[in-house]
């Protein structure tokens, strides 16, 4: 086989308190997929950021096309090809689409910006990319996350890098975005640069990748140079340092009375009345493409938006929530989908940010906090979902996007609260955490909890519920039984008909 073009080279990142990478060598060759697997925390991110120059690495080095660099600054990183597109997107949201995508080299003429020129750039890129739709002078905050992800993609093309690295894009997108992406990495491929794809999904590695490369605990576990005959649990089991047969694990369990009941909801976001019910002790899934309106049902009925008909009676008795913090107080909790931009306080600690909802549950008398109860609840927490943090008072900012997105989780998990309503609960979790997380939540079904899964994982909703609503454009098609639930069966209900 020829050289790799890329080449990591011993590559250690020592943060205070943590060794992020601990002497990491592979390489990658032009024209392949090259995947990177491994916990939360496993240093995947890091590494790309050494790939970028945002990080400087306490050891080690990059050969790319034979010759050796070490970036001061993402600048130079940039000036020999290489594009990351980050776990968050870095585009400046009050800009417009084609400021985005030509920044750093806009056109210009005695310094004034050649808006012409600008707009023809744009546009070809876009009509390149599939997403001719897209209008150049649109400001970037009205498009979708998938649609800013491909105006990132357009920003690496035109910059022409040889080296494309994406950090778990893929967890925020919708089925088509998700198969559109699909083709322009098949695209880069066949151009013959270097990919390096970031992902918890194994399906998606064996899917799409040509070769990939184990990380745990900083360390570099195994290259795999083809997946020809490599197998799902080998890989799990390279992952996590040990065998997990199943990672759902699915309880079979008692299931009590109706606890919640829906009937004939309508409200924004909805285009038919939906009514379903949930009971003491199930697992109730909500799935759909994104879209459907599952997200937006639920706020309906966690009065975090005010339904215009129908009824809500929960535990007996009807209900219209006023608002959310009623609807914890009665003891109905949604937790968001988008944990991030709904309080992360990046410079305060793991237990701050993991008590901070439900701090009132620990104040003695009232009014003083009562820390030391609320670290032993944030050391609770840390050890049932495996979070990795060097403690409880680390910084949360510090933390890697798996293990914050835990921290969120948790938070809402130490709540008094009789049903959960979880939205996308394992977005950018590795799989050994999914599995601590999926027994969290058979954990609360036994003690008679109720959980509403929402998610856009098939694998997931087909392997964790009791039942599945499907969801699509804005109705609730039908509610499948666990035993019928096959992803084809699912899948063909949410799709368009
Ligand atoms: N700026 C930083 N300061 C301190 N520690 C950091 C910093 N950046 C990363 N770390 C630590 O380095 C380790 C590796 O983090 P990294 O973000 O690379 O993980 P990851 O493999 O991308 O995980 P995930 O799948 O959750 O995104 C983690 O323990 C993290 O807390
Ligand atoms: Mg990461």
């Amino acid at each position: 086989m020829t050289e790799p073009y890329l080449r990591f080279d011993g590559i250690s990142m020592v943060f205070p308190g943590v060794r992020a990478l601990d002497g990491v060598s592979f390489g990658a060759h032009a024209g392949q997929v090259h995947a990177l697997m491994g916990e939360n925390g496993a240093g995947k991110s890091t590494l790309l950021k050494v790939l970028s120059g945002v990080n400087h690495p306490s050891e080690g080095g990059l050969w790319i096309d034979g010759e050796r660099h070490v970036f001061a600054n993402a600048r130079e990183a940039l000036a020999q090809g290489i594009a990351i597109i980050y776990q968050e997107l870095t585009l400046s949201p009050n800009m417009t689409v084609a400021e985005n995508l030509l920044l750093g080299q806009l056109p210009t003429r005695h310094g004034f910006i050649k808006r012409r020129q600008l707009r023809e750039r744009a546009l070809g890129i876009l009509a390149d990319l599939g997403e001719g739709d897209i209008h150049p002078s649109t400001k970037v905050r009205e498009l979708s996350i998938g649609q800013q992800q491909m105006i990132e993609i357009g920003r690496a093309l035109l910059r022409n890098a040889r080296i494309i690295a994406f950090d778990e894009p893929t967890s925020s997108l919708s089925v088509q975005e998700t198969r559109q992406l699909k083709r322009i990495i098949s695209r880069l491929r066949e151009e013959g640069r270097v990919v390096l794809y970031v992902t918890h999904r194994m399906e998606e590695v064996f899917d799409m990748c040509d070769a990939v490369t184990v990380f745990r605990d900083g360390k570099h576990i195994r290259t795999h140079a083809s997946l020809a005959v490599l197998d799902h649990d080998t890989l799990v089991s390279e992952m996590v340092g040990r065998d997990i047969e199943d990672v759902y694990g699915y309880r079979e369990r008692e299931r009590g009375e109706v606890i919640l009941e829906i009937d004939a909801i309508e409200g924004r976001g909805l285009k038919a009345p939906v009514s379903f019910e949930v009971r003491r002790g199930e697992v109730f899934g909500l799935f759909g493409l994104v879209g459907a309106g599952r997200s937006e049902l639920m706020r309906l009925v966690c009065g975090a938006e005010r339904a215009s008909a129908g009824e809500v009676r929960f535990q007996g008795q009807a209900r219209r929530f006023a608002s959310p913090g009623e609807a914890i107080r009665m003891g109905i909790a949604m937790c968001p989908e988008d944990r991030k931009s709904q309080g992360i306080f990046p410079v305060a600690s793991v237990a701050d940010n993991l008590n901070i909802s439900c701090r009132r549950f620990f104040r003695r008398w009232g009014v003083l906090r009562d820390t030391r109860r609320e670290r032993a609840n944030a050391e609770a927490y840390i050890q049932r979902l495996s979070i990795k943090t060097p403690g409880p008072r680390t910084a949360i900012g510090t933390l890697s996007g798996g293990n914050q997105q835990k921290v969120i989780l948790a938070r809402w998990l130490a709540e008094k609260i009789e049903l959960f309503v979880v939205d996308e609960p394992t977005r950018g979790i590795d799989v050994g955490a999914r599995r601590d997380i999926y027994t969290l939540l058979f954990d609360l079904t036994e003690q008679g909890k109720s959980v509403v899964v929402i998610s856009s994982d098939l694998a997931e909703v087909s392997s964790i519920c009791d039942r599945i609503g499907v969801m699509r454009d804005g109705a609730l098609v039908e509610v499948v039984p666990r035993h019928e639930a096959t992803q084809e069966r699912l899948l063909g209900l949410a799709l368009p008909a």
